[in-house]
């Protein structure tokens, strides 16, 4: 383990003051969380104290054959010797990572540790991280973070690995499943499992009525290939319903109690992964684990409203040349992507009543576009839960309800964007958006962060960006 001794010492150069009890607590370090003056148990000890903490907060990741499992915390012994690092990761809120910011309506499976526990851990790093007495170990009173657990009622997976393309660095493909059930079910939950991580950039799930059988038929194995290539959606005349989506971060998901998406006999679910290739290029075979309930239980029907807002993002400042230019950005999706992708951008903007000129102030380094979605498309929602999709240059994504009103909601907000913690978010209690409401969806970038610098729009590489969100809402 290499990363002890690099935390270590930014610990040591940044962080001094966070110490509990120490006299000079710095009230300037923003991002951390102030525990300087909150109440800690005299003497602690790990089996005490902190392995509550530990066990409800972290080891849903940080144990055996989880995704953090190579800094376990499985063993005290573990723990101790991580204690400077862990310190480090909790006082600043990096662990547990939840990115919604505290103003964001409260949310299910909230991670977050209260000011309490934080303080508790830095006090026994303080103490030089004593194991104490096994004995003394209570378990966490309220039950912790842990993902849940999906029953696969319904497993689609490939029969034979799809190899993504040698020519392309971002391979979209689709694949069609007949669904194997005799009679109308619901969905209540589903688990997206990649393959290869490496390469799994967004799986999207649509389901679809059997009427695009035919379509199907011409193009999956045209190319001799399971599958076929699909831009911007199942690349079918019907764009379907998305049921399911995966992105970096998003682990089982469990639809809110009484509700999920009504399937049929009959119906198709078209999985399209978007491959990135920057890293490996090897067979895959991800999988959809549903579990699902008999048709006739009385569910409520879910669905899902996909917002999409502009991208316009210039050069940062001090690189100039024609890959700067608008035009030729959108020249490049067309090469890759196709002509109808390429129309993309321009239609975001007048999707949203707006044009360039809107955007004439963003800059490379502080680029930010919104869209509002007023009533006329909603009919009265009851919505269960958000989610917000950009990619690498992504700096803050944010979904409100009436901005500009007195009561403006913060659906999901996201102040720090990054790419590997991105989730799809339900809220505590359900809320309801009426006739006169304005969502809006806004998305910022910093194109200072990217590689090869160049004006980016919309499109489909993780090199392009996005501002994609959903809504999940009842069927009405
Ligand atoms: C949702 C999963 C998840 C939870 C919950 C979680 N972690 Fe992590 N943690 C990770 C992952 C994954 C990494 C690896 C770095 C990354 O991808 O951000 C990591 C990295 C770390 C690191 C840096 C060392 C390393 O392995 O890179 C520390 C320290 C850490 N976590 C501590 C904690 C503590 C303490 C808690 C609980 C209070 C916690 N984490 C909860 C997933 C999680």
């Amino acid at each position: 383990m290499k990363y002890l001794a690099l935390c270590f010492l930014v610990l040591v150069c940044a962080l001094p003051a966070l110490a509990h009890g120490d006299e000079e607590h710095d009230e300037d370090e923003t991002k951390a969380v102030a525990i300087g003056d909150i109440a800690v148990p005299d003497n602690p000890t790990y089996h005490k104290h902190v392995r509550p903490i530990i066990e409800a907060s972290c080891n849903a990741c940080h144990s055996a054959g989880q995704i953090a499992a190579y800094s376990p915390f499985d063993n005290p012994e573990d723990v101790a010797w991580a204690a400077e690092d862990i310190r480090f990761h909790v006082v600043n809120g990096i662990m547990p990572p939840w990115m919604p910011s505290p103003e964001n309506l409260p949310l299910k499976h909230d991670r977050r540790l209260s000011a309490t526990e934080i303080a508790t851990i830095a006090a026994w790093v303080d103490a030089g991280a004593p194991l104490g007495d096994p004995g003394d170990y209570e378990p966490a009173p309220t039950e912790g973070f842990s993902f849940a657990e999906i029953r696969a009622d319904l497993t689609l997976q490939l029969d034979e690995a799809y190899t993504p393309a040698e020519d392309v660095l971002d391979d979209y493909r689709c694949f069609a499943f007949d669904l194997d059930i005799d009679s109308p079910q619901f969905i209540t939950g589903y688990e997206f499992i990649p393959d290869v991580r490496e390469m799994a950039h967004h799986g999207i799930a649509y389901l679809l009525d059997s009427e695009v059988d035919g379509e199907i038929d011409a193009l999956d194995f045209a190319d001799g290939r399971p599958g076929w290539s699909c831009y911007g959606g199942a690349g079918l005349s019907d764009r379907g319903d998305m049921i399911a989506t995966w992105t970096p971060g998003t682990f089982g998901i469990r639809f809110p109690q009484g509700a999920g998406y009504r399937i049929k006999p009959g119906q198709i679910v078209v999985l399209q992964m978007h491959y990135n290739l920057w890293t490996t290029r090897r067979p895959d075979q991800t999988r959809i684990v549903m579990q699902l309930e008999p048709g006739d239980t009385e569910l409520a029907e879910l669905m899902t409203l996909p917002l999409t807002a502009p991208v316009e993002i210039p050069c940062p400042s001090g690189v100039e040349g024609s890959q700067c230019e608008r035009e030729n950005a959108i020249k490049r999706i067309a090469d890759r992507f196709g002509e109808t992708q390429s129309e993309i951008p321009d239609k975001r903007l007048k999707r949203c009543r707006q044009s360039l000129e809107d955007y004439s102030e963003n800059t490379g380094e502080n680029a930010r576009t919104f869209c509002d979605y007023p009533s006329p498309f909603f009919k009265p929602l009851t919505v269960y839960g958000v989610l917000g999709h950009m990619h690498e240059l992504g700096r803050s994504f944010r979904m409100e309800l009436n901005p500009d009103g007195d009561e403006s909601l913060l659906l999901l907000d996201i102040p720090r964007w990054d790419f590997h913690w991105q989730d799809s978010y339900q809220f505590a209690e359900p809320l309801k958006i009426n006739f006169a409401d304005v969502l809006r969806m806004s998305c910022a970038w910093d194109n200072s962060l990217s590689d090869d610098p160049r004006y980016v729009v919309w499109g489909e590489g993780t090199s392009d960006e996005m501002c994609f969100g959903t809504v999940m809402a009842l069927k009405q």
